[in-house]
């Protein structure tokens, strides 16, 4: 298993399918059965129920935040309270204008389009979704040259429900087509529990309550995570013990995965380790820290940062990312004077 599998951007259908399937059984469904985010769930819930009472389509959403947190989840989510058919794609996949307009126009009224990583959509993409978000219609270009032709084409009323882990590479005209821009945080210990408790009951996996609460603060916030890490101390449960997972178990298993007491593995680990060697502690650049532990930039902005900057052991300044306090105590070692977050 690669060091980085338990944050994975997605769940890899091919690497592991069992996985995917569980993904998918373990989703929730219904706006009732999604835990936490309450701020955006609350105007969600508003949301739909006015464009159900107008008999309308669901105004655009944007969802943002690190991968693992529910987007994909919500989208299905919204299709389902709306009573709708929910198609998925994603940003890199759709190439040119034509390839957006052949999907678009095979929607029915109401319907959600589901786009995944939709910061990756190209210029151009974006330049035909912008009319068909905004008045539902879309410019089709036929023939080439001279004799080329535009035709304009109205499409059914649809829902947009967009994804990113990268909000601020959306732009400002495209970002503002959206009726509802949601920003989804990491999960607190308690939320967490109730989805692991959820997902115990579904996979059939007999949990103390202690454990779940155990495994909650183990996992990075993240209800991905928090699955996978659930699935892995069920098979040492399932092996080593009778089957039960209580907290011997999961300290075991996560002993086992080098996952430490704070709930960092062995990845985050590297990160901080080499922000203090390799660079003092900082201020360096997102690039120089990528190139030392060898991993591109963009996994290590957008996969395993984030959660670091909110626990507070990496601060974000204009210089560069800098070890805080917090970061020298978790690796034991003293640190510098003027420090951020020392206390003394
Ligand atoms: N709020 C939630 N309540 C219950 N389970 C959740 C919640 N958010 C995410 N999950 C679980 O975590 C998994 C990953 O969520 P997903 O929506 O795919 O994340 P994202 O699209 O943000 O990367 C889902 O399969 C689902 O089982
Ligand atoms: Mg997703």
């Amino acid at each position: 298993m690669s060091e980085a599998s338990f944050r994975d951007l997605s769940p890899d259908l091919q690497a592991d399918p069992e996985e995917y399937v569980d993904e998918v059984s373990l989703r929730p469904q219904a706006l009732a059965e999604y835990v936490g985010q309450k701020a955006v769930l609350d105007n969600l819930r508003v949301f739909i129920k006015a464009a159900k009472g107008r008999s309308e389509a669901l105004d655009h959403v944007l969802f943002a935040g690190p991968p693992g947190l529910g987007k994909t989840t919500l989208a299905h989510v919204i299709a389902h309270e709306m009573g709708v058919q929910l198609k998925t794609t994603s940003g890199p996949v759709i190439e040119r204008g034509g390839d957006l307009a052949a999907i678009v126009s095979n929607l029915d009224e109401g319907d959600v389009l589901f786009v995944d990583e939709i910061h990756r959509l190209n210029r151009a993409v974006q330049e035909v979704l912008y009319p068909a978000m905004e008045d539902f219609e879309i410019d089709i270009i036929l023939g080439q040259g001279p004799t080329a032709r535009t035709i304009r084409y109205d499409l059914p009323r649809f829902t947009l429900v967009g994804a990113t882990t990268r909000e601020s590479l959306l732009s400002p005209p495209f970002r503002s087509r959206f009726g509802y821009v949601a920003v989804l945080d990491f999960y607190d210990a308690e939320d967490l529990a109730r989805i692991i408790t959820r997902s115990a009951k579904l996979l059939e996996v007999p949990i103390s309550a202690g454990a779940a609460l155990q495994l909650a603060s183990r996992c990075r916030g993240t209800p991905r995570i928090a699955n996978r890490l659930l699935r892995r101390v069920r098979d040492f449960a399932e092996v080593e013990g009778d089957g039960t997972v209580d907290e011997r178990m999961v300290e075991t298993a996560l002993t086992r995965l080098q996952v430490d007491s704070a709930g960092l593995d062995k990845m985050d680990r590297r990160v901080l380790s080499t922000l203090v060697e390799r660079f003092s502690g900082g201020p360096v650049g997102i690039e120089s820290l990528a190139a030392a532990i060898g991993e591109d930039r963009d996994t290590l902005e957008d996969v395993y940062e984030p959660y670091l900057v909110q626990q507070g052991y990496i601060v974000r300044s204009r210089q560069g990312r800098v070890a805080a306090a917090k970061t020298y105590q978790h690796l034991e070692l003293p640190a510098p004077a003027g420090t951020t977050g020392t206390l003394f």
